[in-house]
């Protein structure tokens, strides 16, 4: 059974009520519910974290390294930023998969610019809570062709 790690990053606690004409209006809480209806199916393990701070995030990824099969990711701001979290990616050497609720591709110029999909194994993005999903049977997809 594959270890994944969800780590969604800043703002997204406010799921639901932010923005919703960008994010829809599905909370956090609904979408790792959707989540974990689809790891059931699956059969893989989730842990699941939430983190406003980018320093939180790089840590849960090092603390990975010794348990996560992939990483499911959605970097919210930081993927426009974060030259650590890359790091952090690149560092631990497990498959990642970065998804986002919106086309970043369709919006602002800041927004297309990803730091993660470099490290990545792919990125996913524009289809609300489906981006999560397809992303979830894309982690467990690279956890088993490593295994194989
Ligand atoms: C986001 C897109 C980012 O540009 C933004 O900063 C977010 C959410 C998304 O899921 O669409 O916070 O990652």
């Amino acid at each position: 059974m594959p270890n994944i790690l969800v780590i969604h990053g800043p703002n997204l606690q406010l799921l639901g009520r932010r923005e919703p004409e960008t994010y829809g209006t599905m909370t956090l809480d609904a979408i790792n519910q959707q989540l974990e209806n689809l790891a059931r199916e699956l059969d893989a393990h989730l842990r699941i974290e939430q983190h406003n701070s980018e320093g939180g995030i790089v840590s849960l990824i090092a603390e990975a390294m010794d348990w996560a099969d992939a990483i499911l990711i959605n970097p919210a701001a930081y993927t426009h930023t974060s030259v650590a979290i890359r790091d952090a990616v690149a560092a631990s050497g497990l498959p990642a998969v970065e998804v986002h609720l919106s086309n970043i591709h369709k919006r602002e110029e800041f927004r297309r610019h990803s730091f993660i999909a470099g490290v990545a194994s792919g990125q996913i993005c524009g289809f609300g809570v489906q981006s999560y999903l397809l992303g979830l049977r894309a982690a467990c997809n690279l956890c088993s062709s490593s295994h194989s």
